[in-house]
């Protein structure tokens, strides 16, 4: 459903990401895992339309979304590393901004906004401003703000950064319930989480993938025990340094 195909992107002299080609299937729990710089952030965005590749492309449905940026930027959305919530806004009117954003009439924003609260327990916070809730409570709000518009295709990069294990685990399970009904693409570096959790994962490295699969599958063709010991091993930096 989503086809990346040879997706490059380069800041100047610095290949963020090479080469990558990938199918991701409708309604996929994907996990795209990789060291700090591996180029996730930068692939996550040129799928959702938000940088441009200086190579290569991405198809959904078997079309290009550079051809028609706007209509595919309708079907998916993006919960940033850095959280984006709005600070002086309460919880309520950061829901409801996102989704007039999207083109949704007052009385429709207002009633997602009210189910989105619901599904991510912050009813209760309804009025009060982004800037005062806890870090947890700002990403699920982050969350909750890609999910308002009923993507086919949602992003989460990095969705439990810096959460407590409360927090995160609080999360995960949330993330579980919405598993099958979207298609999801996270970035964690959390790899028990993800062992459990996504259908497959794709690890990058130098902006390259280096491994695809199930984590069995992974773990079998590494001959491995754990993904994080599939991680280290094609990770690892086989240059000397001299
Ligand atoms: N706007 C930018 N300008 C210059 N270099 C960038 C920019 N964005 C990312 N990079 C570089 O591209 C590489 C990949 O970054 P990123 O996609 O953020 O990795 P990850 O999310 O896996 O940590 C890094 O070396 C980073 O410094
Ligand atoms: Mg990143």
């Amino acid at each position: 459903m989503i086809e990346i195909k040879e997706l490059g992107k380069s800041f100047g002299e610095r290949v963020a990401v090479d080469c990558l080609s990938l199918k991701i299937r409708e309604g996929e729990f994907f996990a795209l895992l990789g060291s700090n710089g591996a180029g996730k952030t930068t692939t996550i965005k040129m799928m959702s339309g938000l940088q441009t590749p200086t190579s290569g492309d991405i198809k959904i449905s078997g079309e290009s979304i550079f051809s028609n940026l706007q209509e595919a930027k309708q079907m998916m959305n993006l919960s940033p590393q850095e959280t984006a919530v709005a600070p002086n806004l309460s919880v309520k009117e950061n829901l409801e901004f996102t989704a007039k954003i999207y083109g949704r009439d007052k009385k429709e924003a207002a009633s997602r906004a009210i189910e989105m609260m619901e599904k991510f327990g912050l009813t209760d916070r309804s009025k009060t401003k982004a800037k005062t809730l806890s870090g947890g409570l700002q990403r699920r709000l982050s969350i909750a703000m890609a999910m308002i518009t009923k993507p086919r295709i949602v992003f989460l990069d990095e969705p439990t950064l810096g959460l407590d294990v409360r927090a995160r685990r609080d999360l995960w399970n949330i993330l579980l319930g919405l598993k099958g009904k979207m298609t999801i693409i996270l970035t964690t570096h959390y790899l028990e989480d993800v062992e459990t959790l996504a259908d497959r994962v794709g690890i990058m490295h130098n902006g390259k993938l280096c491994a695809l699969g199930t984590t069995n599958e992974l773990k079998e063709e590494y001959q491995k025990h754990s993904l994080e010991e599939v991680f280290l091993y094609v990770t690892e930096d086989l240059e000397v340094f001299v």
